[in-house]
């Protein structure tokens, strides 16, 4: 990696955490997931939710699930036979929420130490809260990334949350804002991005707009939530630091006419 802090040939660990619940911590591990997939990094997504599990729905691969995490840690199949291929580079460790006493904090640290070398990148989906199922998506994860909407309570747990996961040592903790209102933050009328970074102490990683549908398919490309998960992966990947403007369609007169026409 560029500034030589990360070793050649092991996984960067990330985990996304919001302690709020219901941000947008799964579709910005799945969305990011695939943008790093998307730029020729073997990523795998593993289910930090393990009992409420949401990245295979996400995924549209609930479906397609053969085999769960609790059945590796009980030593029924191999951690290889576990890991389910998404696409190009982009694979799932799933959890279908069955015998998650097995799931430890433990297994997870193991099981990330056993795929350091198979990947470029391990992202862990946390659940919400700070208790138990936080500590074992944290606990592995060199990295973090809080998911924040622009709502005073998520920045609040958020912040809470940037503060606890300090005390794990990462190597670095940065900051997304999703679900943000171009309109509202131009107008003034919602805290802009930056603002919320500010307040949270924390460097700006991306900015999500809130979308009709977060299509994270194969026509993802082409939604305005991928571009900004693509910016997300540059960043992260190639240290490219390029915050998606959601107020870009509002500024200029000629953005205000087509806005006022339609
Ligand atoms: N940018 C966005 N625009 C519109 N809807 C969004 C956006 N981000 C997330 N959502 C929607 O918000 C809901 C919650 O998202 P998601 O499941 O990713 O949150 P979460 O933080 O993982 O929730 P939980 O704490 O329950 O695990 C989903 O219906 C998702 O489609
Ligand atoms: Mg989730």
């Amino acid at each position: 990696m560029e500034d030589g802090s990360y070793t050649i040939g092991m996984a960067r660990t990330m985990v996304i955490t919001s302690g709020k619940g219901g941000v947008g911590k799964t579709t910005c591990c799945a969305g990011i997931g695939t943008a790093l997939a998307a730029r020729g990094k073997k990523t795998l997504l593993m289910e930090g939710d393990v009992g409420l599990n949401n990245l295979d729905a996400v995924l549209a691969v609930e479906d397609k699930i053969l085999y769960e995490m609790s059945e590796v840690a009980c030593g029924k199949i191999s951690l290889f036979e576990c890991i389910m291929p998404i696409r190009d580079n982009l694979f799932l460790l799933p959890s279908i929420g069955t015998s998650v006493a097995l799931l430890t904090a433990e297994f997870f640290m193991e099981t990330i130490e056993k795929l350091r070398t198979e990947f470029d990148y391990i992202l862990i989906d946390s659940p919400a809260g700070l208790e138990e199922g936080f500590h074992r998506s944290v606990v592995g994860a060199q990295e973090a990334i809080i998911v924040t909407t622009p709502h005073v309570t998520s920045i609040r747990d958020g912040y809470k949350t940037s503060r606890v996961i300090a005390q794990y040592d990462m190597k670095r903790i940065e900051l997304i804002v999703n679900r943000v209102r171009g309109e509202y933050v131009y107008k003034k009328e919602s805290l802009s991005p930056e603002e919320i970074a500010d307040m949270m102490q924390l460097p700006l990683c991306g900015v999500i707009p809130e979308e009709n549908v977060i299509n994270l398919g194969y026509a993802m490309e082409r939604t305005v939530a991928a571009m900004s998960f693509s910016l997300i992966a540059a960043h992260i990947d190639g240290g490219e630091r390029k915050i998606f403007d959601c107020t870009s369609s509002y500024k200029g007169w000629k953005n205000r006419l087509k806005r006022w026409l339609s």
